[in-house]
């Protein structure tokens, strides 16, 4: 089967009252027949769920749909996009170790770099996401992992998979790919050579800004160890949550295309504004890295993001004179949403780490929904008029 259809039709087993869509089995613990039977799960010597902590039906049907997406052996989801982050550092990172993560990050996936992986003593090296042709120098005989986010958070820029993969793999290292931004229907970093792959399924995958949630998927020995450091450290996806994503998984493909298709009518419309002194999206001509869009991803994604001319003044205005679009924190949502990354996701970045990783101050990044493509157009333009 293709994909697409998998993340339809894979589900739980049917029960006895013969349901057509999928049940919620909203429970913490599952029970047994018999001691030996109990006996029995906890030597792992069957697969019965025993707690919701390990594993749950409705977890593990999101979980499998989402590695049919990928095209990934095995899975784990967590509560959030950050614990799946966190649960793959310190599941194959230890004391000594050394980590090579591009600049251009999430937020908090910096914060964890910088603040917290340095007090268990795990180094890191930050590699320009631009400039592919320094990160070999970066790689010591203690490097473990190769982290990267692509199209990057919120600059957009695009790192070539099938080279990132081929240097981890001549340099036996694992590479961890953050998926979020592109979404597995239009980008499987797998097959270009990622050994894990992470998401946060709080932006597209959920789609309408509902409930948070992670997952991780690769390679079955890889996911067998993140598994084993989730069901003793806790951060379990909630089978609620589980639910409503894997519903979402259905429409993801029809989604993203028409996110997608939005978003490049509106990046060409505005390319050339007179208050935009740069715009940038993948599947643009004048991206600096649109070569290595159309080879790696299936369209553009959702996301623009453009420089406005007055800097950080214009940036706040900007916000401030919106009439449709939401002012949040959040992507990936059928509503658009804008935010201005230097005074918020970013703030705790120094001035100086912001413009290394190009988050200039009058940035604004745009998640363009599922309204008609002209609304929301039309509420970008009158809101540039009034700058
Ligand atoms: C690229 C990326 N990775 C990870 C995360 C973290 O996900 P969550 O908010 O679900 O913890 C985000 C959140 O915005 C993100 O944009």
């Amino acid at each position: 089967m293709n994909p697409i259809t998998d993340a339809i039709r894979i589900r739980t087993e049917r029960t006895n009252e013969m349901e057509h869509s999928s049940p919620l089995f909203l429970t913490s613990s599952f029970v047994f027949d018999n001691a030996e039977e109990m006996r029995a799960a906890f030597a792992d010597e069957s697969d019965d769920n025993i707690y919701s902590r390990f594993s749950n039906p409705t977890v593990q049907e999101f979980v499998d749909r989402m590695c049919a997406l990928e095209g990934a052996e095995s899975g784990y989801a967590t509560s959030s996009g950050m614990s799946a982050v966190f649960a793959s550092f310190m599941t194959f990172l230890k004391k000594g170790d050394h980590l090579i993560s591009c600049n251009a990050i999430f937020g908090s996936t910096h914060t964890i770099i910088t603040k917290y992986l340095p007090k268990y003593g795990i180094e890191y090296t930050y590699v320009p996401a631009n400039k592919p042709e320094e990160w070999k120098a970066a790689i010591k005989p203690n490097t473990k992992m190769i982290y990267i986010e692509t199209p990057t958070n919120p600059g957009l820029e695009i790192i070539d998979l099938e080279f990132a993969g081929r240097l981890a793999r001549e340099n036996n290292i694992i590479l961890n790919v953050d998926n979020c931004f592109a979404t597995p229907v239009n980008q499987t970093p797998i097959q270009f050579g990622a050994d894990i792959v992470l998401h946060s399924a709080t932006k597209w995958i959920d789609g309408q800004g509902r409930v948070l949630g992670g997952v991780v998927v690769g390679k079955k020995e890889l996911i067998h160890e993140i598994y084993m450091f989730c069901r003793s450290t806790g951060p379990a996806l909630s089978p609620f949550n589980a639910w409503v994503l894997s519903k979402s998984l259905e429409t993801l493909d029809v989604r993203m295309e028409r996110h997608a298709s939005n978003a490049l009518y509106i990046a060409q419309k505005l390319e050339n504004h007179e208050k935009i002194s740069f715009l940038k999206y993948p599947y643009l001509p004048s991206h600096p890295q649109y070569a290595i869009a159309i080879k790696q991803m299936k369209n553009g994604g959702g996301i623009i993001c453009f420089e406005l001319k007055g800097g950080l003044e214009s940036g706040r205005k900007f916000l401030d004179n919106l009439k449709m679009f939401s002012v949040t924190a959040n992507l990936g949502d059928t509503r658009s949403i804008a935010s201005h990354p230097a005074s918020t996701t970013h703030a705790k970045l120094t001035e100086q780490e912001r413009l290394a990783v190009n988050i200039t101050p009058g940035l604004i990044r745009i998640s363009v929904g599922l309204e008609h493509r002209d609304d929301i157009l039309n509420d970008i333009l009158q809101t540039l008029e009034k700058l």
